[in-house]
């Protein structure tokens, strides 16, 4: 038998669709998570993301190239250690790197020379050659560039997109030293067609973060212009669609109802935080961050001005939020605004309830514990003409939004969903 090559730790969103890209390049992989039902499902072949296919998990572990399991000793028997834990931030809205530090501890005493560890989680800059190098060294009784190899090599996922495919996109990858780069290139390019070599870890570090921050500050200016523009009768879509005929120089965003996502709500502040120990200050950042998370409030102002003109208070008013996930197409609703929506609607005395095909059943979340086990509601006439306003928050594609349109009594649509379909005047409020 083929002996495992390398081990991908923390099978979530990111972890999961890089341990099978290995293991369809014919690399070993063995997949570590400390929660078991996951790594049950895998190797029973079956998945928990909805966009992989059960097919694709069942293939490569039939194939035996993809195992998983909860034990870290058998880190022992792997020549590379890819880390994909999550990197919250805690209630202070401080970075949390207390998984990538756990799992530090927990491979440490296991690495043997010339094993290969590499950081995947988005982070702030000196994460890799200071906190887990600590750890690492501490827990190994090794040191980094001499005994074993550290490197760090952030991840770019764009879940449900199709053309988003993880062998076509170039990885940037930054060594603690020249030959933990030439490793990490060497792992990296045997299933990643394109490899981009920067000169340390934190210069990889540091592209993640400038790529989230630039997507965080983009979408807070346009949500900023769809206050300015909607004040002045003009409406934001159809100006991005006009401007985005430009060939040069212009990149759309869309506005929304705030942003949601395990990236670009958090990312930048993991940013501002480290910043504040150099002194320095991201105003760009904090007022991103500030016009992004007012948002849902909009909306909900949106939402009263609706019920308004029906004699309507939001108190005692049955309000559905159609899609919970945080972008279309997906079933991950972490930081979802929704949630913040649904929270807002139900503060004032709405009756709050949710659709979304995607998420049949709210998970217990740490930040919103009190929706926990609400079901998402049935998609029927009779269901959806029973709410005062319906509130689109995702736009997922797979809903109808014609039978929306003739269904519903009121439409608040923050994502212009209904921009090409046939409605009675007056139906739909933009938000
Ligand atoms: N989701 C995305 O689209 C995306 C894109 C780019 C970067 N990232 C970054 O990648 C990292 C992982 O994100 P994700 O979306 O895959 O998270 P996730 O929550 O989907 O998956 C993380 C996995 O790690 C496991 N885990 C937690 N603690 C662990 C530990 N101590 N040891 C082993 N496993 C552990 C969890 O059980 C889970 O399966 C984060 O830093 C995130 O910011 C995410």
């Amino acid at each position: 038998m083929k002996p495992i090559e390398i081990a991908v730790v923390g099978l979530g969103y990111v972890g999961l669709p890089l341990a099978i890209q290995f293991a369809r390049a014919n690399v070993k992989v063995l997949g570590l998570d400390i929660d078991a039902d996951k790594v049950d499902l895998i190797n029973n072949g079956r998945s928990y993301i909805k966009h992989i296919a059960p097919g694709t998990i069942e293939e490569v572990v039939r194939q035996n190239t993809l195992c998983a399991s909860t034990d870290f000793s058998r880190v022992s028997k792997v020549e590379a250690v890819i880390i994909c834990v999550p990197t919250p931030l805690n209630k202070n809205r401080e970075p949390d790197i207390s998984f990538i530090l756990e799992t530090g501890r927990a491979i440490a005493p296991h690495l043997w020379r010339e094993t290969l560890v590499v950081l995947e989680s988005t982070t702030y800059p000196g994460t890799t050659d200071g906190d887990l190098r600590t750890v690492l060294e501490e827990g190994s009784g090794m040191k980094a560039g001499v005994d074993f190899h550290l490197a760090f090599s952030p991840e770019r996922e764009d879940p449900a997109n199709e053309q988003s495919k993880v062998k076509l996109i170039p990885k940037v990858v930054g060594g603690y030293t020249p030959a933990c780069l030439e490793r990490a290139m060497a792992l990296y390019s045997k299933t990643i067609d394109k490899v981009v070599p920067v000169s340390s870890c934190r210069v990889a570090e540091a592209t993640k973060l400038l790529e989230n921050i630039f997507r965080s500050v983009n979408i807070a200016l346009v949500n900023e212009l769809k206050l300015v523009y909607g004040a002045m009768g003009i409406d934001i879509w159809e100006v991005i669609e006009a401007a985005r005929t430009k060939p040069f120089g212009f990149m759309p965003f869309y506005p929304g109802p705030g942003l949601g996502g395990h990236c670009i709500p958090i990312d930048p502040f993991y940013l501002t935080w480290k910043a504040r120990e150099y002194g320095q200050h991201t105003r760009f950042i904090e007022l991103a961050g500030e016009i992004n998370t007012r948002m849902p409030e909009h909306v909900v102002h949106r939402v009263a001005d609706a019920l308004n003109t029906q004699s309507k208070p939001i108190k005692g008013s049955r309000i559905l939020i159609l899609g919970l996930a945080y972008k279309p197409n997906v079933d991950d609703e972490r930081e979802s605004p929704s949630y913040a929506l649904m929270k807002l609607l139900a503060e004032r005395g709405a009756e709050v309830a949710y659709y979304d095909p995607y998420v049949p059943v709210i998970k217990p979340t740490r930040e919103h514990p009190q929706f926990a086990g609400r079901k998402s509601v049935e998609w029927n006439r009779t269901i959806i003409k029973a709410f005062d306003v319906v509130l689109i928050a995702t736009n997922h594609s797979s809903i109808n939004y014609q039978e929306l349109g003739d269904w519903a009594q009121c439409i608040v649509d923050t994502r212009n969903a209904m921009a090409a379909v046939q409605v009675a005047n007056g139906k739909v409020w933009k938000a």
